[in-house]
C-alpha cells in the first residue's frame, strides 16, 4: 500500500504525494478509502468503466465523471424545421420551460434566425515595437497570409480559412495588437486559430522589432454572431388573470426592467443562458467561452443590459436575441464524448438538415430566446416558484426514499400538503405506505 498511503493532519486529509500518477481506477480506490464513500457516491460518479477510461483521456488526474441529466426540449420550430433539442442541465424546470415557450412560439410561426458566419478572431499582442510597425504589418499582409497557408489548408479546403488581419494600438497599454480572422467552419476553432496565431509570432517579431507578449483567440467571437426572432399573436399569451395583450405589455416592461437595471439584467441573461449553456454542454461545446462572450456582449455599450429585445407590433409580440456564439459540431470534445454524438444525432434527426456549426448556433440562440420568454411569462404572471416547487416535491420524494409509482404519488402528496421539507416528505411516505 506504499503507493497509496495518505496522511492526516489537523487541517485536512492529504492525498498521497504520487496521487497524480496513479491510474484512474487506483485514484478512485484511494478516494473511496480516504473519504469513506458510500456505494452510491462511488458508483454514481463512475457511471461506467468505459466513461472512466474516457474521462482519463479527456482531463488530467481524472477520478470519475459528473453525470448531469440530459433532457430534450421537443417540437421547436426554427426556420421552418422542427427540432428536438438536447439539454444537459441540473436545474429543474429548465427543459420544461424551454419546451413550453418553444412550442408556443412554434404554433405562432416559429423562430427565424440569421448568422454572421463562423469567423473566429485571435489576438497577437506585441510590446517594444519600433515606430511604423503597424503600417509594416499592413504592408506585409500577403506574406503573413502565406505563413498560414499550410496550417489553414484543411480549413480552406472546407470553404473556410484565412479571412484577414487588422492592426491597432491600444492607447492605454501601448500594446500593438494584431487581429487574425479565420473562418473555422464547423469547428469551434480554438485549436486551429491558436495554432495559426502562434505561427505568426516570429514573423511579427521580425516585422515590428518587438516582442510578442501572447497570441490567443478572443472568446468574445465578435464575428460569429447568431440572431433569432419571433412574432406571435398576443392572444396566444393569455395566462392566469391576464389577457394576451396585457401579458405582451408586461413582457415588454419586464425586458425594459432588465435593460435598464444591471442587477435584474444579470438574472434575466442567466435565464437566457439556461437554454444555450444546456445545449452547449449536451453537445460538448465550451460553455465557459459561450457564457463569457454572451455577458461581454451584454455590456458592449458600457453598461450591462438585457440580451433580448421585445416590442408589441400591432397584435403581435415580437421578441429577439442576438449573441456571439462560438459553437462547433466537430473538434474538441464534440463527437469525442459519446453523449455528445448522441445529442447531435437527436438534434439533427431530420436527415435534410446539415449538422453544421451554423445550424447549431441558430438552434442555440432560438433556445435561449424561448427560455427567456418562458421565464418572463411566468415572472409577470403567477411567478416562477409554482413550477419550481412541483419539481422540488419530486426531489423531496426521492430523498425520502420513494421510487417509481410511489415517487409520483408521494410528490403529489408533498405538493398538495404544501410543506416542502424532508421531514414532512418522510412522514407522508410513512402514511402512504400505511395506506397500502
Ligand atoms: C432561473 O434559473 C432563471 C430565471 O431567474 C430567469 C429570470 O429571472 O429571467 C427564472
Amino acid at each position: 500500500m506504499a503507493d497509496t498511503a495518505f496522511s492526516l493532519n489537523d487541517e485536512a486529509i492529504e492525498l498521497p504525494h504520487n496521487f497524480r500518477k496513479l491510474s484512474a481506477r487506483r485514484k478512485r480506490d484511494v478516494l473511496a478509502e480516504i473519504l469513506d464513500l458510500s456505494d452510491d457516491e462511488r458508483f454514481s460518479s463512475l457511471a461506467s468503466e468505459d466513461l472512466l477510461d474516457l474521462a482519463d483521456v479527456m482531463v488530467e488526474s481524472a477520478v470519475g465523471v459528473m453525470p448531469v441529466p440530459l433532457g430534450i426540449a421537443s417540437g421547436i420550430r426554427i426556420d421552418n424545421r422542427v427540432y428536438n433539442i438536447p439539454m444537459a442541465v441540473e436545474e429543474p424546470s429548465v427543459v420544461a420551460a424551454a419546451t413550453y415557450a418553444g412550442r408556443l412560439v412554434s404554433r405562432g410561426g416559429g423562430f427565424h434566425t440569421s448568422t454572421t458566419g463562423q469567423v473566429m478572431t485571435a489576438q497577437v499582442a506585441i510590446d517594444g515595437y519600433q515606430p511604423g510597425a503597424d503600417a509594416r504589418i499592413r504592408e506585409a499582409e500577403r506574406d503573413l497570409h502565406a505563413e498560414l497557408v499550410e496550417i489553414l489548408g484543411p480549413m480552406t479546403r472546407r470553404g473556410g480559412g484565412y479571412r484577414g488581419i487588422d492592426v491597432s494600438v491600444n492607447p492605454e497599454s501601448g500594446l500593438l495588437v494584431v487581429y487574425l480572422h479565420v473562418d473555422t467552419r464547423d469547428a469551434m476553432g480554438a485549436n486551429i486559430i491558436n495554432t495559426a496565431a502562434e505561427a505568426l509570432r516570429a514573423p511579427l517579431e521580425r516585422l515590428t522589432g518587438g516582442t510578442v507578449l501572447m497570441a490567443i483567440l478572443t472568446n468574445a467571437a465578435p464575428r460569429r454572431r447568431a440572431r433569432s426572432s419571433f412574432a406571435i399573436p398576443v392572444d396566444r399569451l393569455s395566462r392566469g388573470p391576464y389577457d394576451g395583450e396585457t401579458m405582451a405589455q408586461r413582457i415588454v416592461r419586464a425586458n425594459e426592467f432588465a435593460d435598464t437595471d444591471p442587477l435584474r439584467a444579470v438574472t434575466h441573461n442567466k435565464g437566457v443562458m439556461n437554454g444555450i449553456t444546456s445545449l452547449a454542454l449536451a453537445t460538448g461545446n465550451d460553455t465557459r467561452a459561450i457564457e463569457a462572450a454572451a455577458h461581454a456582449h451584454a455590456a458592449s455599450d458600457g453598461r450591462y443590459r438585457a440580451l433580448t429585445e421585445y416590442r408589441v407590433d400591432g397584435d403581435h409580440l415580437v421578441g429577439s436575441l442576438e449573441i456571439p456564439l462560438a459553437v462547433g459540431t466537430v473538434g474538441g470534445a464534440v463527437g469525442f464524448h459519446p453523449v455528445t454524438s448522441f445529442a447531435l444525432k437527436v438534434l439533427f434527426l431530420d436527415g435534410d438538415v446539415e449538422p453544421s456549426a451554423d445550424r447549431l448556433s441558430r438552434v442555440a440562440v432560438s433556445l435561449g430566446l424561448a427560455q427567456n420568454l418562458a421565464a418572463l411569462m411566468a415572472l409577470v404572471s403567477e411567478g416562477i416558484q409554482k413550477g419550481h416547487m412541483r419539481q422540488h416535491a419530486r426531489r423531496l420524494a426521492w430523498k425520502a426514499g420513494a421510487r417509481d409509482e410511489e415517487l409520483q404519488e408521494l410528490a403529489r402528496r408533498v405538493w398538495d400538503n404544501g410543506t416542502f421539507n424532508i421531514q414532512t416528505a418522510q412522514e407522508l411516505l410513512h402514511a402512504l405506505r400505511a395506506d397500502g
